[in-house]
This record gives C-alpha cells, structure tokens and sequence, in this order.
C-alpha cells in the first residue's frame, strides 16, 4: 500500500469506529503474524526485566505463550532462571514453573531475538541530573534489536518517553537493518500503567493503551496484547500514546502537589488537611481525593512528566504547572524536617544530637522500592544536620545514603523508646500503629497512617 493510503487510514482511526478501522486495515496486510499472535505460536521477547518488565512476561507465558526474558544485568537472568522472584508482585513458585515447562527463560545474549515474532521494549527511563531525559537505555536497546530485526516482526515500547520517541528515534534506528517500519515490521508504543503493590490492579486488568506509526502497527500491536488484557485501546498514532503517558503521570505530579501546598496551609491554620479531603471527597462528582505526603518518589511521577516539559521546551514553550508542582513536591522532605525541628523544640531539644527512628524508607507503602523516596533526602538531611538516625522497612533491608550503607533495624520497644522522635515516611500495612504510638516518645506522621490515633494520643503531629 501506498504511503498516502496509510496516512489515510491513520486519519480514519479517529473518525470511524474501532471495529471498522481494524477491519479496513486488516483486509490490507498479511495474516502470518495476526495468525501467530491469534494461535499463541508467536514468540515474545520482553527486554528489561524490572517491575515492568518481568510481570508482563508472566502474563504472556500464563496465556500460553512462549517468552524470552532479556537483561543486561546477569544476577537477574541468573535469578530468573532459577525461578527466585525479586520483584514483589511476581511469585517465585510462578516463575519457577514457566520456566520449568519451557515456556518462559531469560537471557543476556541479543542474539536470541532474531528468533521472536515480538518484541517489547521495557527499559529505564531516567532523567539527567540536567532534567533532560536519558532515553540511552532505549536507544541501546534498539540498536540491539536492529541487528537480528526481519520482515513480519512487531516491535512494541512500553518504557515511559516524550512523545516523538517512537517515530523519530526507534524508527530510524530499527530501519537500518533495511527493512520500513510499517510495511516490513510494526512499530507500536504502548505505555505501561501498572502499579507496584496493588492487589486490584495488575498488568492484565488494566486497560491497555496502543498508538502504531501507521495504522497497520496499530492493528499488530492490538491484536498481541488482546491476548493478555482485558481492554485494548487504540489511538490515533505512537506519539498520542506517549502523551497518555505523561498525562496520567502530570496530572498525578500535579494534584499531589496541590495537597501538599494544602497541607502546609492547614499547618499554619492548625486544620487536619487530611480531615479536610475525606470530606471533601464524599461529592459525588467534580472531585477526586489526592493525599499529601513527605515528597513523592520512584521511577514515575518525580520524573515523567519532566519528559514533556524537555519535550515542549524545544518547542519553545515552558510548561509552567510541571515545574512548579515539581518545586513544591520537591520542597516537602525540607517541610519535614521543619516538621521534626519544631517538634524537638518543643522539647528543649535540637536536631542535633537526637535520635530519629524512620519507619518506612519505600516510595509507597507495601512496596520495596527505594528508588527517589523522599526518606533517603530527609535521612541525608538528619545526617547533615548531626541527628543520630536509623530505619525500619519490612520491605527494605539496606539503603546507600551517599557512600554509607544503613542496614534496617528491628522495629521493637527498646529502639521507639531511645528515639526522640519516629518519623512515619511510609505507610505500610503491616505496622502496628498503636504499638508504634504508645512506644515513642514523639510521632510524626507524614501520611497519616495513625487515623484518630492522632485524636487520642498527644504524641503524635501530622504533617
Ligand atoms: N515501575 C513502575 O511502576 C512503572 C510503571 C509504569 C511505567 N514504568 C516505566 O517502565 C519503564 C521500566 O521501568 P521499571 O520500573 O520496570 O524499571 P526497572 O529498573 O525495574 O527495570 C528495567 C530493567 O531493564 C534492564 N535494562 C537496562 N538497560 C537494558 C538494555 N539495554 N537491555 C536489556 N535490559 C536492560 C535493567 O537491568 C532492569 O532490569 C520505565 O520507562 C518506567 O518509567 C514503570
């Protein structure tokens, strides 16, 4: 088909139903893949088995099809073949057993992909100490692919990116193995919404947004991941789904530093914020509850929606509300810690010289992840400021703040009696709240996981 024609059928995706675009499009290409991908025949390589990653091939493999695990780092491959989990949504005895009946392995070695009929990209992607994205891990990634790419293949990008990334950085890479994105092969990108510790949603049941190049990638892509989600939505183009992405990911960044902003003002008024939203969220409509906290962490919402202000700038536009949510959120570990000063002072004490107990150091509760959480800024702050301090996280066991490495301490009474002060960073469910109240001398509770504890015990401050 023509070049004009595709264009053509990209146009008619956002006017004509989804039903009869894929049927006008499907009547146009070759059934080797859809038939692969429609028999559970088509092979699957997942590169970058992380918390994106490794899950998505489970979900593969449960739906019966073959998957290919592809990292760089060799302790995970080595892992993953010995069927030992380290990402806590996926269960060790379920790896072991895809991995037992053959239907899932992992690799270091590229060469393999040469032999998969898809391939998705599941990457980091960090950003510059500049701000500036870090797309390096895809674009490594791609020139890999390149190499072992042939005709009849789908390659999808699910790592969170700038809208623009899909078309005019992958496409010209994986073009020069000599084949043309959306007549050889599909090109597709496919942001990835799954959310670390949430036992409702999980990488199957939540709905599943798809942009092709053209709209015969579209269709490709679509009809791969009908088979693991229960709801597929196409859009118009790759760069329309990148920018889902970093929607989702800046309005998040930006409501929660509303809240924040919020709760610094109800400090001052003396008016419990979190009080404030329970009852504001009780309208049925024009609101939705989001909660402040010590600063916000992890490989998403701190850095995604900087993709777009790096994005938009080059375009000579600076996107005021991304960068002063970003100044706010960024502002709170510094909050906290005015938070555990005045509360010392109220005692006759200083920052200097007490013991602070941190409980929590995840980014969110029921979570191992450490990565951006705020608890590592405001344990490096105690530090500086001459506070004897140490952690507890269930689901941590060690933390690196600079060159010194912090082991997690037992949570008992000895350790919240010594403490000055306890610091409630994360709220995990497995602590026992009230035992942590009636043991410390003085509680700070940055998310309010203490309920109307905080009512009933004078020792507890919130945020
Ligand atoms: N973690 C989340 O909750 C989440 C949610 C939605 C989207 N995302 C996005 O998904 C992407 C992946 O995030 P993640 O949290 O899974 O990252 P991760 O760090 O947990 O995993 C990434 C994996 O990729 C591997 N890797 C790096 N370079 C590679 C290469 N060239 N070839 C093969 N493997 C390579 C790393 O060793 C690592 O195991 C990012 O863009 C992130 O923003 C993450």
């Amino acid at each position: 088909m023509t070049r004009r024609k595709w264009k053509s059928s990209v146009l008619f995706i956002r006017v004509l139903g989804d039903e009869q675009i894929m049927s006008n499009v499907k009547a146009q290409m070759s059934n080797q893949l859809i038939n692969k991908i429609k028999n559970k025949e088509a092979r699957i390589a997942v590169i970058g088995l992380g918390y994106v990653g490794l899950p998505l091939c489970m979900e593969f493999a449960k739906k019966g099809f073959c998957v290919t695990g592809i990292d760089v780092d060799r302790k995970r491959v080595e892992s993953v073949n010995k069927g030992v989990s380290y990402i806590g949504d996926v269960k060790s005895s379920e790896i072991k057993s895809y991995v037992k009946e053959k239907s899932f392995q992992a690799t270091t070695d590229y060469r393999i992909l040469g032999k998969h009929d898809a391939i998705i990209m599941c990457v980091p992607t960090p950003l510059r100490k500049t701000k500036e994205p870090d797309i390096s891990y895809i674009i490594d990634a791609s020139k890999k692919i390149a190499k072992t790419l042939k005709a009849e293949r789908l390659v999808v990008l699910e790592s969170t990116t700038y809208p623009g990334t899909t078309d005019e950085v992958i496409q010209p890479i994986l073009e020069k193995s000599g084949l043309k994105a959306g007549e050889d092969f599909y090109l597709a990108f496919s942001p990835e919404r799954v959310d670390p510790g949430n036992e409702k949603y999980n990488t199957a049941n939540i709905p599943k947004v798809i942009g092709g190049i053209n709209s015969q990638s579209t269709f490709m892509a679509k009809t791969l991941y009908n088979q693991v989600n229960d709801h597929v939505i196409a859009v118009s183009s790759s760069r329309v789904a990148e920018m889902v992405k970093l929607l989702e990911n800046t309005f998040r960044s930006v409501n929660i530093a509303l809240v924040n902003e919020l709760a610094i003002m109800c400090g001052y008024l003396d008016i419990d914020v979190w009080e404030v939203i329970e009852a504001a969220a009780t309208k049925p409509f024009g609101f939705m509850p989001f909660y402040p906290g010590p600063g916000i962490g992890g490989h998403c919402i701190p850095l995604d929606p900087f993709y777009l202000t790096w994005k938009s700038r080059l375009h000579g536009y600076e996107a005021k509300f991304i960068e002063l949510a970003g100044e706010i959120n960024r502002a709170m570990p510094e909050y906290v810690i005015r938070k555990i000063r005045d509360i010392l002072n109220n005692r006759k004490k200083s920052i200097n010289g007490s013991t602070v107990f941190i409980l929590g150091v995840a980014y969110k509760k029921d979570v191992g992840d450490w990565r951006e959480s705020p608890a590592i800024e405001i344990i490096s702050m105690l530090l500086k400021k001459g506070a004897n301090v140490s952690f507890n996280d269930p689901y941590v066991s060690e933390i690196n703040i600079g060159n010194t490495l912090m082991r997690s301490k037992d949570l008992n009474k000895s350790l919240l009696g010594k403490s000055s002060c306890t610091v409630i960073i994360t709220n995990h469910s497995v602590y026992d709240y009230k035992f942590i109240v009636e043991n410390s001398s003085a509680v700070l509770d940055t998310r309010n996981a203490t309920g109307r504890l905080k009512r009933i015990f004078e020792n507890v401050f919130k945020l």
